[in-house]
């Protein structure tokens, strides 16, 4: 058995997201679709906005010397250009809180949800949100940039964007069928209907790509403009393709990842200090493999985490892991999943990759949007009807990692 030891000051911690985890935030379009009933209802969540100082003693307790967490911008902006000083103070409590015990802060400053006024307004499809998105993310970095250095713009792009414009799983809803649907009528006859509106959302998934990439790199300056030492990036969620050796899956797989990473990533990268990698999941293309699954279904292949590292060491940025985790209820596979990725993390930084940290997802269990809280992915398990907190077996597995500073192999 030997130690493989990462380099000095490597930041080990967990991650969270406001909306899945504080509470109490009725003004977001996540809960607009709620009250239609569209997707499950978050109401007090894990009640983190209340409980913040416990949940730090608790990463403090395992080890943790860092924390990815995420600014509710509907907390912030409530209505259009008006911004609220008490959330802002509310954060910086949180901050402060993480430096009392020693755990450095890393900020997200959009996970998913939009202030009803803006996605009501049209999101990422109105022609100024870019500027408007910059002005929130400015305004932030101008209040809490003496408590924290970290600052990713976005999370996930093209997840956010697959699911809310491709898929229609999430806000706001918007899907692509090609051929409509088929409608029966009352003569027997049917006819298709809903195609050229329903293919409308094609160019709504490419527009707000697009206006993604735009919005990152006008916060990126606006926050300079601020604030020129603070660390900007992008969360960037990294599907690892790969293939056997048959020059057309090989193909394949490089169309995936340009359409999946690269293609984003290029549009933003000079506008990145560092860059923020989610991952979780892989696609063998022409390979047959047999995997265990996760609660979510899927597989268990975490040290393909070497690849998605890969793909973004080829930019030559500082790299941490936003988050990388599984849902595992019963935290059998949980301990095992995180020596494997953290080996495999070890290796890419071996093999030249500037990787500086890593955060498991997630500190807590969670609202797992249109899953609502049935996936288990926190070293911590909630009771969603007291609150109580209990520390899985597998966070102490993770502790001997964070607080050696190696893994053991
Ligand atoms: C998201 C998290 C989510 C996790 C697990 C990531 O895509 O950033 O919000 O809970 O994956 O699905």
């Amino acid at each position: 058995m030997t130690k493989k030891i990462f380099p000095d000051g490597f930041y080990w911690g967990a991650a969270t997201a406001s909306y899945q985890v504080e509470g109490e935030i009725e003004n977001c379009d996540w809960a607009g679709a709620a009250r239609e009933g569209k997707v499950p209802v978050c109401g007090q969540a894990c009640d983190h906005y209340h409980r913040y100082e416990q949940d730090f003693d608790i990463a403090k307790s395992l080890g943790h010397n860092a924390h990815r967490f995420s600014i509710e911008w509907a907390r912030i902006e409530p209505k259009e250009g008006e911004f609220n000083e008490n959330e802002i103070e509310h954060y910086r409590q949180v901050l402060q809180t993480l430096h009392d015990r020693g755990i450095t802060p890393f900020i997200t400053l959009w996970h998913f949800t939009l202030p009803l006024w803006f996605s009501e307004s049209g999101g990422f499809e109105r022609k100024d949100s870019p500027e408007i998105f910059a002005r929130y993310c400015a305004y932030v970095v101008s209040k809490l940039g003496d408590l924290c250095n970290h600052f990713s713009t976005i999370n996930e792009p093209n997840v956010y964007a697959t699911h809310g414009y491709l898929y229609g799983a999430w806000p706001p809803f918007k899907r692509v069928s090609m051929f409509g649907k088929s409608i029966g009528k009352e003569d027997g006859t049917s006819e298709r209907t809903g195609a050229i509106a329903k293919f409308g959302s094609l160019f709504s998934y490419f527009k707000v790509t697009k206006q993604l990439a735009v919005a990152h790199n006008f916060a990126y300056r606006a926050i300079k403009k601020e604030n020129p030492s603070a660390v900007v990036s992008v969360v960037k969620h990294v599907h690892y393709f790969y293939a056997n050796k048959n020059p057309l899956n090989q193909m394949l797989a490089i169309i995936a990842t340009y359409f999946q990473t690269y293609q984003f990533m290029n549009r933003v990268v000079k506008q990145c200090d560092e860059i923020g990698l989610n991952f979780y999941r892989s696609t063998a293309f022409g390979l047959k493999e047999t995997f265990t699954l996760t609660d979510m279904g899927w597989k268990i292949a975490p040290q393909h985490i070497y690849g998605a590292i890969k793909i973004l060491a080829r930019y030559n940025k500082p790299i941490f892991i936003a988050e990388a985790g599984l849902a595992d209820e019963h935290d059998t596979m949980r301990a095992d999943y995180i020596k494997k990725q953290t080996l495999a993390t070890w290796r890419a930084i071996q093999d030249g990759a500037d990787v500086r940290g890593h955060m498991y997802w997630s500190l807590l269990d969670n609202y797992e949007w249109a899953l609502g809280f049935e996936k288990r992915f926190g070293l911590v398990a909630i009771n969603y009807d007291t609150l109580e907190r209990t520390i899985r077996p597998s966070a102490y597995v993770y502790k001997e990692i964070c607080d050696t500073n190696a893994v053991v192999e």
